[in-house]
């Protein structure tokens, strides 16, 4: 196997390296009402709210390290003979960390801010205000970089584009129930790439898979990358 891979990670594989996931039992979605803290709606009635959230999520997140689901796709990007492709719906940087190269995050990051009124992208700090400056046209509208329910996800046409040119499209830990991202299954099934669902359990979109292994991503994720240098797969 030398073709292009993509892969799509959800909040399941930074779960063991102790950031939530959004949908299980103790999820973020279980404590917050996404209407109030993931949706412009939300942000226009309270900023202050959306910002403490975002905030403690970036705390969270600069606090964790990369699991050993992580570190395998790392491993893959850089042994692989062909393209690795790693889109993320995350807005943590583990897989940076971990040292992943090719990565688009989709949903956007927690390490950028985002200006609401020029939308120019800079670092953002530790703790960002709404009356954060912007760099380049001045506003006081930062916002976070996160893409919020009802937004455009970034880099859709980089996405297709590798979708239909994948060998192998593989799914870990993201629970198949947000789209556009639960709908690249069926992309990449389209273009006659074998698919892979690893997850902690069946995801809602699990029987569109040929291939499905499931287990704590710490697990199967350095499992299936050793199966694929070893051209197992
Ligand atoms: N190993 C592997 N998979 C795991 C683990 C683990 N240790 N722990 C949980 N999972 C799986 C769960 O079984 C579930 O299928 O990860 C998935 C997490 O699903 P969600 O909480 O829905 O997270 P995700 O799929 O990333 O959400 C997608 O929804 O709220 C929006 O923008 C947000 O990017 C997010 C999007």
């Amino acid at each position: 196997m030398t073709g292009t891979i993509v892969i799509l990670t959800g909040a399941g594989i930074s779960a063991e390296s102790g950031l939530g996931t959004f949908r299980d039992v103790d999820g973020l979605w279980t404590k917050y009402d996404l209407n109030d803290v993931a949706t412009p709606e939300g942000f226009a009635r309270n900023p202050e709210l959306v910002m403490e959230f975002y905030n403690a999520r970036r705390a969270n997140a600069l606090a964790a390290t990369p699991n050993a689901a992580h570190d395998a796709l790392a491993k893959l990007e850089a042994n692989y003979s062909g393209e690795v492709f790693l889109v993320t719906q995350n807005v943590d940087g583990l897989h940076e960390a971990a040292g992943s190269r090719n990565v688009l995050h989709m949903h956007g990051a927690l390490a950028s801010a985002l200006c609401g009124a020029c939308g120019h992208r800079w670092p953002a700090n530790d703790i960002m205000a709404t009356s954060d400056p912007c760099p380049r046209c001045k506003a006081p509208a930062t916002r976070p970089d996160v893409v919020w329910f009802g937004e455009v996800p970034y880099g859709m046409h980089v996405i297709s584009e590798a979708l239909a040119r994948a060998e192998t499209f593989v799914s870990i830990g993201t629970s198949g129930e947000v789209y556009p991202a639960a709908n690249f299954v069926a992309e990449a099934t389209q273009t006659g790439a074998h698919t892979v669902e690893l997850n902690l359990d069946p995801s809602a979109g699990a029987s569109r898979f040929a291939e499905t292994r499931f287990g704590p991503a710490t697990e199967v994720v350095p499992r299936w990358v050793d199966d694929v240098l070893a051209g197992a797969k």
